[in-house]
């Protein structure tokens, strides 16, 4: 008697270890999901990610966020989109939180995902983390007038209307 009672508790810790189990791996991939949703309406891959928008998007998931090597050159010097598969495994959720609310230099769309709720934060982190480590980092930042040996856009408007001036009006 004591015996199967005993059988019977157990059986019931087991059912409940295993509920709860089920409830949290729903959770993480309602997370997950989020946060590449998150990521794809972002528009993270379009400068992120190698070749993205040249292909219309279709690079495999695998290869999405590893950074690229062609700089974006303007007044601010020359910038290279992160490899974030890397720059977040370095980072604990905390600190992920604060440099996703820092000024980044441009055209990174900082102010965007300053925007974001933590939680949504907190999503992507887990996605992109979820994803693993792949690639190099992306190359140094150059100040403004530094020579620049990699690829580069030139990321300045051209053939703007000349600025009005005060007498005209
Ligand atoms: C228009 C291009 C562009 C888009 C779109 C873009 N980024 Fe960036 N991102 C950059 C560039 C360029 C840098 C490097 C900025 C610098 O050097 O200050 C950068 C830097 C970052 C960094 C800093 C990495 C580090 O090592 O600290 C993070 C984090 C980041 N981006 C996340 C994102 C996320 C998340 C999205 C989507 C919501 C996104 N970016 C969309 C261009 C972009």
């Amino acid at each position: 008697m004591k015996a199967r009672q005993a059988g019977l508790a157990v059986a019931v810790a087991f059912a409940a270890v295993g509920g709860a189990v089920a409830v949290d791996k729903g959770a993480d991939r309602a997370t997950l999901e989020r946060g590449k949703y998150l990521v794809t309406i972002g528009g993270c891959n379009d400068c992120h990610t190698p070749r993205y928008p040249e292909s219309d998007g279709k690079v495999p998931e695998s290869e999405w966020l590893t950074g690229v090597a062609v700089g974006f050159q303007g007044p601010w010097g020359t910038t290279y989109p992160a490899n974030l598969r890397l720059a977040l495994q370095a980072m604990s959720e905390d600190e992920w939180l604060k440099r996703a609310r820092s000024a980044m230099r441009p055209p990174m769309p900082w102010f965007n995902l300053a925007a974001m709720t933590d939680a949504d934060l907190k999503a992507m982190y887990r996605y992109i983390r979820s994803l693993g480590p792949r690639g190099t980092p992306a190359p140094q930042y150059a100040a403004p007038g530094q020579t620049v040996t990699t690829p580069y856009i030139v990321f300045v408007p051209q053939n703007l209307p000349p600025a009005p001036r005060a007498a005209a009006r």
